[in-house]
């Protein structure tokens, strides 16, 4: 048989799934779990954005759509760029797709050949890792640093850059340590990306949920996505709906005409109905955004504070999305170990290294539960560090 069309070994999976798994067997068992592990707001999805899709499908909107998305979501996609990045990208710029990690596939696929070098971060997350190893593309991982809370640095970035580096993937609110790219250094990156004809792929999923009065930064600012910048944003996070499967890519007019062609043969399009609801949530979705963000604001402060006080953990405030990455390099143990050691004490976390070596000696906490369930797991992590300190 002639070799398939990518390395399937070098696909990872949902890391997560595998700790969830554990920790619902666990609690089937009767244990009290406090559950960190997954990322996803766990509030419902806004009511006005149930109705409108309600509606739609009352009204019978349940056939094939256009591939590229329904116009007046493309519509509605356009006006909210034009208000968060400043720009206001073509029609023709514009794809909708069933969530943001097609967009990352797509964007991927359309760019990058076999043995092409692709800058990315480490930690990173993981459905990056996963593909750049599958197309066969050449890793070239830059290491995140807690002294620079996270942040690739475009000295980093300059150190690795060749001519032979097809594209720089970008993750800013980050995923898995919330770290966020500043201005300069988001412009200094656009700049040396252009310098060196490659592409840039801005995952800005968490675009919307940023603490302490920090702003998004896109590289896009630059070409406005006309020649080499991709950005990839959605639904998930910021309108908590994960289980819709909306997201889109803003690209050059070739990438999308490609992801167009290769999307068509895959799915044909993305739900009608969803499709809907995604227009009312940019139209109308605003007041949920504050709301859940005032909720993550005083999350933030419960967690950080708490991790603080266990035994061997240190934390630093995150600047955006709803992960805590705390260093447990005191307690001597592997994040592997503690990640283990914590879920038999009934809280299910992340090793760091779920998420590339870079995350050793580090947890990840994602803060998507109550106040009170926040304060509740931090109590049982102590009492599980007075077990092995
Ligand atoms: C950085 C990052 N990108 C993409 C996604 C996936 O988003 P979606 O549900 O829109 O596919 C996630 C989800 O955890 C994420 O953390």
């Amino acid at each position: 048989m002639a070799p398939l069309a990518g390395d399937f070994s070098l696909l990872r999976g949902e890391p997560p799934l595998e700790y969830l798994a554990r920790a619902n067997q666990l609690q089937a068992q009767g244990k009290d779990m406090v559950r960190f592990e997954i990322g996803q707001p766990d509030f419902d999805t806004p009511e006005n954005v149930k109705n409108v899709a309600r509606e739609a499908l009352k009204e019978g909107f349940t056939h094939y759509v256009p591939s590229l998305g329904i116009p007046e979501l493309i519509e509605a996609i356009r006006d909210d760029i034009e208000k968060t990045r400043g720009f206001r990208p073509d029609k023709k710029q514009v794809m909708v797709l069933p969530g943001a990690k097609p967009g990352i596939f797509f964007g991927l696929m359309t760019t990058v050949a076999m043995g092409d070098e692709v800058i990315y971060q480490n930690p990173f997350y993981f459905q990056y890792d996963s593909l750049i190893g599958y197309m066969g593309a050449r890793k070239v991982e830059i290491p995140l640093y807690e002294k620079d809370e996270f942040r690739v640095t475009p000295e980093q970035i300059q150190e690795k850059i060749t001519g032979d580096t097809k594209l720089i993937l970008l993750n800013s609110p980050q995923n898995p340590t919330g770290g966020v790219l500043k201005k300069g250094d988001v412009e200094a990156i656009a700049e040396m990306a252009e310098e060196n004809d490659a592409y840039i792929l801005s995952d800005e999923i968490y675009s919307k949920m940023l603490y302490d009065g920090e702003k998004h930064h896109s590289p896009a600012y630059l070409d406005q996505c006309r020649e080499r910048t991709i950005i990839v944003d959605g639904f998930s996070k910021a309108y908590s709906m994960t289980g819709w499967r909306l997201g889109y890519m803003i690209a050059p007019e070739e990438i999308i005409h490609k992801t167009h062609n290769l999307f068509a043969d895959v799915a044909s399009c993305t739900t009608s109905f969803v499709q809907k609801g995604g227009v009312e949530a940019l139209k109308n979705g605003q007041g949920f955004v504050d709301h859940i963000m005032e909720h993550f604001t005083r999350r933030r402060e419960a967690v950080v504070k708490g991790l603080n006080e266990v035994p061997g953990f240190s934390c630093i405030y995150p600047k955006g999305a709803f992960y805590a990455f705390p260093n447990i390099k005191e307690t001597g143990m592997s994040s592997e170990e503690l990640a283990n050691h914590m879920i038999q004490e009934g809280v299910c976390l992340l090793p760091g290294t779920a998420f590339g070596s870079q995350g050793e000696g580090y947890l990840r906490l994602s803060y998507a539960r109550s106040v009170e369930e926040i304060n509740k797991g931090i109590e049982k992590m102590k009492t599980a560090m007075e077990k092995v300190l």
